[in-house]
């Protein structure tokens, strides 16, 4: 099976190195406009082009890793290739609706995953048009498990998956700046505060995954009455941490629905 991987910038050079890991750098071809974005797959020895129709004909799968503003452009050069195809989109915002009436004649999948891809420890929800096969779902899901965690979720659901872990690295890697800024004033070098925090927030996923406990459960084993992480726990209730987040979330399913709105209006 050929996957043909449109867009290599972030998400998509990302896509294009893991599916030459787990399928072999032969089954790949990746293009996109920008000749730098190339270069490098091409180091890795991943077939690239400049030309998305000759990328999609060659392809029996096609993944979508350009903006979302982008999609619209893409779908309407490759049509007639992707006509019988299954075409997964990793764009935000962009629904199955839009994506079929762009190529009415493709099988969508629309995904969402995140930065975590780079490492194979992406968490990645998708949905499907009516009508998928069990044997689309296998390809799909084959394709998605090799960038990390894969889950299956109605469409309803992706606005808010995008705003939940689609932005996690970015807000999570705020905090984590935020954190180590700390840290100096505390007397820890930067590098040492980075590498320590950021293997604490895997660690602590990790608890989270394997033992199947929620964050007040950590926070119970972790703050022991009279102790440092009780003492900083209350600390930290004196701040309006928890609007913050609740707020980012909202606008970051309102930003999804306000491109969607625009998109389809356009069409
Ligand atoms: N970045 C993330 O963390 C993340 C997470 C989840 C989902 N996504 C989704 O993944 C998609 C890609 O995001 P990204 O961050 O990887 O964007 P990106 O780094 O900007 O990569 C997109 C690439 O596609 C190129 N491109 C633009 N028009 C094209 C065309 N007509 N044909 C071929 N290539 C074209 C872009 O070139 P130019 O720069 O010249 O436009 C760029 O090199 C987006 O839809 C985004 O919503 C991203």
């Amino acid at each position: 099976m050929i996957i043909a991987v449109i867009g290599a910038g972030v998400i998509g050079s990302a896509v294009a190195k893991a599916l030459a890991t787990s399928s072999g750098k032969d089954r790949i071809i990746a293009s996109d406009i920008r000749v730098e974005q190339l270069f490098n797959l091409e180091k890795e020895g991943v077939k690239t082009t400049m030309n998305n129709i000759e990328a999609a004909a060659a392809a029996d799968v096609i993944i979508l890793c350009v903006k979302p503003l982008d999609v619209k452009t893409v779908l309407s050069q490759i049509q007639n290739e992707i006509k019988g195809k299954l075409v997964i989109s990793m764009a935000a915002a962009i629904n199955l609706e839009l994506l079929k009436k762009c190529a009415p004649y493709a099988k969508f999948v629309r995904a969402m995953p995140n930065l975590g891809i780079i490492v194979r420890e992406s968490f990645t929800a998708y949905c499907s048009e009516h009508g998928f096969s069990s044997k689309d779902k296998e390809i799909v899901e084959r394709i998605l498990r090799s960038f990390g965690t894969v889950a299956v979720v109605e469409e309803n659901k992706m606005n808010a998956v995008t705003a939940l872990s689609g932005c996690a690295p970015g807000y999570l890697s705020s905090l984590m700046e935020l954190i180590v800024q700390g840290g100096t004033e505390i007397g820890l070098p930067t590098e040492f505060s980075l590498t320590a925090l950021a293997q604490s927030m895997i660690g602590t996923g990790k608890v989270i995954l394997e033992t199947k406990k929620f964050p007040a459960d950590v926070m119970k084993m972790v703050a022991t009455p009279g102790g440092v992480t009780e003492e900083e726990l209350s600390e930290l209730a004196k701040y309006p941490f928890q609007q913050a987040f609740k707020s980012i979330l909202q606008i970051g399913v309102e930003k999804s629905r306000e491109i969607t709105r625009k998109l389809l209006d356009e069409c």
